[in-house]
């Protein structure tokens, strides 16, 4: 088996599960508890969190749980708009943004909000200038993703940070649910970011738990009201084996980066140089540094994606139609028509996602069952 869908999910760490087990088993009390089984969980919880945050260079009490990406983006878009809406109503998302946040927004438009998408370039990047036209008194959120999840572009999250320098009652809130582990946490993190989502199913933690990044001070309205936990922001009682396994799982893709990161990208580079000799191909993601290492999209012209996909499936390799959201639902990436490519191109589209798990070996049996896929294709192309 290959598996190259790691921007969908990856593989849990066994030492990742190893941790799930024995918290699950010998942790299990409830830290809210008054009794020392409860100490005993929410120290664990506790110590998860500042594992975190000392990752992230950020402080203990700015990590809040959460149970993964989706939830992340829904709690800061409707957080901080329900919070500011006495001072605007106005949001700018990009428009590549996953549909955790898109949707996020739509449903604000649909409940009193307006709502503006910023448009990016023929190469997948938030136009600044364009950016720049759309703010406005009365806006008080701007969402802008770190790594687009369809094609890799990294977004110019520096410069928007630059942009909304002197206007500190915009809330900027950064999806950083494909960025991290991938690209250096300062390049996302900046001091004028005010939220970031964070999912752990993306650096082989467990699923189910993801966590938000909320800037000291800046405030957010809880979704989930109850027993007052995380602070009275997001109430139920925490997952703490799930989290205690997220802190393990981040510990180890960040030692592990300075290796995994040039690694991941020589096979991403040799797949790019091997298809591009294909006649027929088109390729999506950029191969500069502006786009993270792990992430190929490209199509076969003429065949859709779903078919390139069943036949990699046929040889045990696993592949996507881009994000995972979009190719059940058979639309195709919203990143691509953003882009400006043409529908039934943007059909085409099938995404690599690597990982330290994959080598060289795989890429090589990769290509050759490409060639026959690509054979196999000829007469549709
Ligand atoms: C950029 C981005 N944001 C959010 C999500 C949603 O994360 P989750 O699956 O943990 O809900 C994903 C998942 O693919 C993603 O790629």
């Amino acid at each position: 088996m290959i598996y190259f869908d790691n921007s969908a999910t990856t593989i849990p760490y066994a030492e990742s599960l190893r941790t799930y087990q024995e918290v699950a088993s010998k942790i299990f009390g409830n830290p809210s508890s008054l009794h020392n089984l409860g100490t005993k969980a929410s120290r664990i919880l506790e110590a998860s969190r500042k594992q975190i945050a000392d990752l992230l260079g950020v402080k203990s009490n700015e990590i809040l749980f959460t149970s993964g990406g989706t939830e992340s983006d829904n709690w800061v878009i409707k957080g901080v708009a329900f919070e500011k809406e006495r001072y605007g109503k106005h949001i700018i998302v990009s428009d590549i943004e996953h549909p955790a946040v898109k949707e996020s927004a739509k449903w604000l438009s649909q409940h009193g909000f307006e709502v503006s998408y910023a448009p990016v370039t023929s190469q997948g990047f938030v136009d600044l200038d364009q950016l720049a036209a759309l703010l406005r008194p009365d806006t008080i959120l701007v969402s802008v993703m770190a790594v687009n999840n369809e094609i890799g572009a990294i977004q110019p999250i520096q410069a928007i940070s630059e942009l909304l320098a002197d206007k500190p009652t915009i809330a900027f809130h950064v999806d950083a649910v494909q960025a991290i582990g991938k690209i250096p946490t300062q390049s996302y993190l900046t001091d004028r970011v005010d939220f970031a989502s964070f999912s752990a199913h993306k650096f082989h933690g467990v699923r189910g738990v993801g966590f938000i990044y909320r800037k000291e001070g800046k405030k957010l309205q809880p979704l989930l009201t109850g027993g007052g936990q995380e602070g009275d922001m997001r109430s139920t009682t925490e997952n703490v084996a799930g989290i205690a396994a997220t802190a393990k799982a981040l510990r180890l893709v960040m030692d592990k980066e300075e290796t995994a990161l040039p690694k991941i990208a020589l096979m991403r580079n040799l797949i790019h140089d091997e298809l591009a000799k294909f006649e027929d191909i088109s390729i999506f993601s950029g191969m500069s540094d502006d786009f993270a290492p792990n992430i190929l999209t490209f199509g076969i012209k003429g065949v859709r994606g779903e078919v390139v996909v069943h036949a990699f499936e046929e040889h045990e390799i696993y592949i996507s139609t881009t994000s995972a959201c979009s190719s059940k639902a058979g639309k195709p990436a919203g990143t691509l028509i953003a882009m400006g490519v043409p529908t039934k191109q943007a059909q085409t589209a099938v995404r690599i996602s690597l990982d330290d798990d994959n080598d060289m070996s795989q890429v090589e049996q990769f290509l050759t069952i490409f060639k026959q896929v690509y054979n196999k294709t000829q007469k549709v192309r």
